[in-house]
């Protein structure tokens, strides 16, 4: 790589090494090489096809770049790190190795737009790859969620046992949340369909390009429409940490519960020795540090959002430098939620339930209060009534150290002369369960209609 800058012409002096250091990004925005490769060949078939620059100069650039490609892919051609950006770079290699064409690659065009659309092509596959690993993700669970279908477990609100439902419909409620994490990252790909190049620096340009077919070749089914907003947004970035954001905080609640259940004072479920760890010194731990690990890196996704949105909130129009703190924030939820999603679906897939143990906590806690309660109002008794008695006779089971379905039929009618011997079933965890048949309920039959239009859902994603 030449010393020169290829901005050399205006400055007296040459940059410090330090700001030189400071100001450049090829360390981080190197990985958008294949992108900024495919824009710039996007951009000589346009300007040929528009006559700015010849046919052969437009096929030497063409192929130059399809050189500088293979041999990035193939490792052959080291990325200088001494290069200001990507941008910078491909083009110094294409005119070192074409010579006078290469310099004809930037007209009608700045950095500006070509990092605007660069990033844009580099979202556009990620948050394909992205939504395939949540499908995944979501295919296991509601897999797991139909297999634990009628399941019993407690319930809970303010981590105090509240109603028996299934494991199974606990899961779905995850794959639910899952789902919507897929169509907000749809809409952000969606509303990112636009173009922004040939916005140039940020005014326009001069030559007669032809912005709509250069944008139809890489894909987009607009463009910009004020080159000004072409350049300075970045709202597809921010909206795109949103919904890592939101999809990190889904990942991150499961993870705590995961965590929970697998304690001691839980043991609803053992997760797989090969998605937990020992510990260095206590021989008997089996930690569950991928779980802690996703709900830990739950924060730095939130972290890159934050950051992004306080680069942005203070910059006027047009580009500014502040704007290339935008890559770092966007690449490190890339990887962080890539990361956390392919360690998932095989955690969650070869966990352990264990039955027993959620069945002998839903026995415990007088998960069955409202169902009592429900029983007298059905046979006759104000609500308020029943939900008196059903009160008093938890207290009554609180002080005898017993449960409601152990109490003798004596002990009920003490309390109202309603109860009959079909109390037992009526109070019994699975009768609870599957009496929720309202839709979205807890009982075996309404998990299943959730598990056939979550699979349905999954079907129709692209
Ligand atoms: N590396 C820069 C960035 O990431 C590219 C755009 C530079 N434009 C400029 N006018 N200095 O934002």
């Amino acid at each position: 790589m030449s010393a020169e800058k290829m901005w050399a012409g205006r400055a007296q002096q040459e940059t410090a090494q330090i700001a030189d250091d400071f100001n450049s990004s090829i360390r981080f925005d190197q990985r958008m090489y294949r992108q900024d490769i495919t824009g710039s060949m996007a951009h000589a078939s346009m300007l040929a096809g528009c006559g700015i620059i010849t046919k052969e100069d437009a096929e030497q650039i063409i192929d130059g770049l399809s050189g500088i490609l293979a041999d990035l892919d193939a490792g052959t051609l080291q990325i200088d790190p001494a290069a200001e950006d990507i941008h910078m770079f491909v083009e110094q290699v294409l005119t070192e190795r074409i010579g006078e064409a290469g310099k004809r690659l930037h007209t009608a065009r700045s950095r500006n737009d070509q990092v605007a659309l660069d990033l844009r092509l580099y979202l556009r596959d990620v948050i394909g790859e992205i939504i395939g690993l949540v499908k995944e993700l979501v295919r296991v669970l509601t897999d797991r969620a139909e297999e634990q279908k009628a399941t019993i477990m407690p319930g809970y609100t303010h981590m105090q046992r509240a109603q028996p439902i299934t494991f199974g419909h606990q899961l779905m409620a995850y794959s639910m949340m899952l789902l919507r994490d897929i169509g907000r990252l749809q809409d952000t790909r969606k509303r990112m369909d636009v173009s922004p190049i040939g916005c140039c620096a940020l005014a326009g340009t001069t030559y007669p390009t032809d912005r709509r077919s250069e944008a139809k070749s890489l894909g987009f089914s607009q463009i910009a429409l004020n080159s000004l907003d072409g350049v300075s947004d970045r709202d597809f970035c921010v909206e795109f940490l949103s919904a890592c954001s939101l999809l990190m905080m889904h990942l991150s609640r499961l993870s705590e519960e995961l965590i929970l259940w697998s304690s001691w004072e839980f043991k609803f479920i053992e997760l797989s020795d090969s998605f937990t760890t020992g510990s260095s010194i206590m021989p008997q731990k089996k930690n569950p540090d991928m779980a802690e690990l996703c709900r830990g890196k739950t924060g730095r996704v939130y972290g890159d959002l934050m950051a992004l949105l306080t680069v942005l909130k203070g910059i006027p129009l047009a580009y500014n430098k502040d704007m290339q703190e935008d890559k770092e924030a966007v690449f490190d939820a890339c990887d962080t939620v890539i990361m956390c999603l392919r360690v998932f679906a095989p955690m969650l897939e070869s966990m352990k339930v264990l039955p027993d143990r959620m069945l002998a906590a839903a026995q415990r806690g007088f998960i069955n209060a409202t169902d009592l309660a429900d029983y007298l109002t059905k046979k006759g008794v104000p609500f308020r009534s029943a939900y008196k008695i059903s009160g008093q006779l938890v207290a009554r089971c609180i002080a005898e150290d017993t449960v409601l379905e152990k109490l003798p039929l004596s002990v009920f009618r003490e309390y109202s002369e309603v109860f009959a011997e079909d109390v037992f079933t009526e109070i019994a965890l699975e009768t609870c369960v599957a009496r929720r048949i309202s839709e979205g309920g807890t009982s075996v039959g309404s998990v299943e209609t959730q598990v056939a239009s979550v699979r349905e859902a999954l079907n129709g994603i692209q």
